[in-house]
């Protein structure tokens, strides 16, 4: 289209606001972390859909946990980029990234050793009374934590603990594995991230966990799972993401890709061609 003296017009554009529904939930450009002369990240990508699984493999020392801590404010990367829905986080510490709704189960579980059950599963968002003596007297409403307590680790059938007033120090290295689980499947409200999440479990609560990370993708929220187990890897995931020296060589559907072939580029026994890195 021209009008005289003025040279083509532009076509009107559409303007259509972003379709969240397509949107990635979390994507990371170019994250990288140094300590000294340590290279966790090399400039890692990582993309994660909405309603997916995403595993996250590698050898020991590829980089994994560091990029978890990062998506979860746990860490602060050196250099690199983070979108939230699309939108670009910056966060200081652990408490913005669950503000923005992300909880994370680590490797090295963050517990408070000599605080009860209930008070460890709601470290950071305890219940206060209503009325003046919560608001006013930030008194704790330590009764219905208690309550939902026991109401989540019987929903969950996760945990085999005799008496909710336990100190976490006293509990088994898989009870405190099944609580760190627990609470961020209750209140991860955007993604859920589990570092090793079955490490110190039998097989009964490993298989729970498993059903578990199913469940909480059935209910709308994606998972980032990072596991050594492959089986349980090619069972819940839907896209593996393999990390190999600090950086991302490969992210492919697990429909695509078999064990032996996930095995070998994870160890650099085979190179990573252009049809690995599927977004
Ligand atoms: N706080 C730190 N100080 C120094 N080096 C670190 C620190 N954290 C991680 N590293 C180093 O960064 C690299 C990546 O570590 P990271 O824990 O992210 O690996 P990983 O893939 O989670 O390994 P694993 O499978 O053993 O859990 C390793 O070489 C590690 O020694
Ligand atoms: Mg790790």
């Amino acid at each position: 289209m021209t009008s005289p003296g003025r040279g083509p017009v532009p076509a009107a554009k559409t303007v259509t606001a972003p379709d969240r529904g397509s949107l990635p939930v979390l994507v990371a450009r170019g994250l990288t972390k140094r300590y000294g002369h340590v290279t966790a990240l090399g400039g890692t990508d990582l993309t994660l859909r909405r309603q997916e699984v995403l595993a996250v493999i590698g050898d020991n020392g590829a980089g994994k946990s560091t990029l978890i801590k990062c998506l979860s404010g746990a860490v602060v990367p050196d250099e690199g980029t983070i979108e939230v829905d699309g939108r670009q986080v910056a966060f200081r510490g652990p408490l913005d990234a669950r503000a923005a709704g992300i909880e994370t189960v680590y490797q090295h579980l963050a517990i408070a050793p000599a605080r009860d059950i209930a008070a460890n599963l709601y470290l950071g968002r305890e219940l206060r009374r209503k009325g003046f003596a919560g608001w006013g007297l930030r008194l704790l409403d330590r009764k219905a934590m208690r309550a939902n307590t026991r109401e989540l680790l019987d929903s969950l059938g996760l945990l085999t603990i005799q008496s909710l007033d336990q100190a976490a120090e006293t509990l088994s290295g898989g009870q405190r594995q099944g609580i760190a689980v627990a609470r961020a499947a209750a209140f991860g409200s955007r993604v859920v991230i589990m570092d090793e999440p079955t490490a110190a479990l039998g097989v009964k609560e490993s298989r729970k966990v498993l059903d578990l990370i199913l469940e909480i993708k059935n209910r709308g929220i994606p998972v980032i799972l990072i596991s050594h187990d492959m089986p349980h890897v090619f069972e819940v995931a839907d896209r593996i993401h393999i990390q190999r020296l600090g950086r991302r060589i490969a992210c492919v559907p697990t429909a695509d890709i078999t064990m032996p072939e996930a095995v070998a580029l994870m160890t650099g026994a085979s190179q990573p061609g252009p049809e690995h890195i599927q977004d």
